[in-house]
């Protein structure tokens, strides 16, 4: 029995249960809501537009709000109704490694003197199904949910979407994909990790640790890669969105907890494999000392 193996086989299970975290975080209803990747806040999504036009526009979105308002500037300071909600939106909605989820700010969407930003919370209505290899489309749902709310004579293209927000986005959909494969390889490679430091406990060989220290080091490498990945997508994703996105009121914010998440994973398997090399130099000088008595070590 080898008892400092425990060390090593605690960490894999914390970081395979962290990669599975990663993986799953949003996949249904309130799970994990706050671990998204990035979050796009479409609360406010005509206002510029409400705000800069005047109102005999011809715009169809302008004579929208027209029809079901007494008032454009009226409509523009409720808080109670976001434009989003009017339109049949979204505030806001959060892409998942498997899925996205959307709802509504509550219990306004915007913050005021007596209601800060913290107090503001997600109240998620619907997440999509668990997808494979899923990248999150915004034009594509949006236009779904203006056309299912009923209303077909509106696009996107009336709110001014902006055309550069598209390519950027479509420009990180291989990127989100491959974020989805590598955490697969690198929560089966946690696994793995897993099962040979449970060995490692009993089989106090040299030969163990340094398996160990090996695929220990090919998670590591692995998670740290998607790591990178998925923190470049949510960085870029952001930076996006809230660059080409401020004229038609639409902003995101990277995920912080899930990037927290996924970079923790990575930490504890490299610690995991630290401990590993530990045990390889310091099993291998107590054999060298006990060769030199002339004991001979197992
Ligand atoms: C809307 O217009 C008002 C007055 O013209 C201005 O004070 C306000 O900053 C504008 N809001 C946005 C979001 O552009
Ligand atoms: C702030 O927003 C909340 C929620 O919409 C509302 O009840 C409250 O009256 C607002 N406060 C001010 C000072 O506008
Ligand atoms: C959503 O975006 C709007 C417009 O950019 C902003 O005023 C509002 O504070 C944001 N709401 C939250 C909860 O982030
Ligand atoms: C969240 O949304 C559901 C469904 O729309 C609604 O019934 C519920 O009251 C909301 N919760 C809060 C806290 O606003
Ligand atoms: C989501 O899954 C449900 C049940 O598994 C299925 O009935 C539904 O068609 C799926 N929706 C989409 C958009 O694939």
């Amino acid at each position: 029995m080898r008892f400092s193996a425990i060390v090593p086989v605690l960490l894999s299970a914390a970081a395979l249960i962290l990669t599975f975290l990663c993986i799953f975080a949003g996949s249904k209803p309130g799970f994990m809501e706050d671990y998204s990747i990035v979050t796009l806040n479409t609360s406010r999504i005509a206002q510029n537009l409400l705000n800069t036009t005047s109102s005999e526009s011809s715009n169809p979105i302008v004579s929208f709000f027209d029809d079901i308002t007494n008032s454009v500037q009226e409509e523009i300071n409720d808080s109670l109704n976001s434009l989003a909600q009017d339109l049949g939106l979204h505030d806001f909605y959060s892409a998942h490694l498997l899925n996205y989820c959307e709802g509504f700010y509550t219990p306004s969407d915007l913050p005021n003197a007596t209601l800060p930003r913290s107090a503001i919370s997600k109240n998620v209505t619907h997440c999509s199904n668990r997808t494979a290899l899923f990248a999150f489309n915004p034009r594509a749902t949006l236009q779904r949910e203006l056309d299912d709310a009923g209303h077909g004579d509106l696009n996107l293209t009336d709110l001014a979407w902006p055309e550069e927000l598209d390519d950027g986005i479509r420009a990180l959909t291989a990127a989100s994909k491959a974020t989805f494969v590598l955490y697969c390889v690198g929560a089966a490679l946690a696994f793995v990790a897993l099962v040979a430091a449970g060995v490692g406990v009993f089989f106090d060989g040299r030969l163990s640790a340094v398996v160990n220290v090996v695929v220990d080091s090919v998670a590591f490498l692995v998670l740290g890669i998607a790591s990178a990945v998925v923190t470049a997508v949510a960085v870029k994703a952001a930076r996006i969105v809230n660059e080409k996105g401020e004229d038609v009121g639409v902003s995101a914010q990277r995920g912080g907890k899930f990037l927290a998440l996924t970079w923790a994973a990575t930490g504890l398997l490299f610690v995991a494999g630290l401990v590993w090399c530990g045990v390889c130099v310091v099993g291998g000088r107590r054999r060298r000392v006990s060769r030199v008595k002339g004991k001979g070590y197992a």
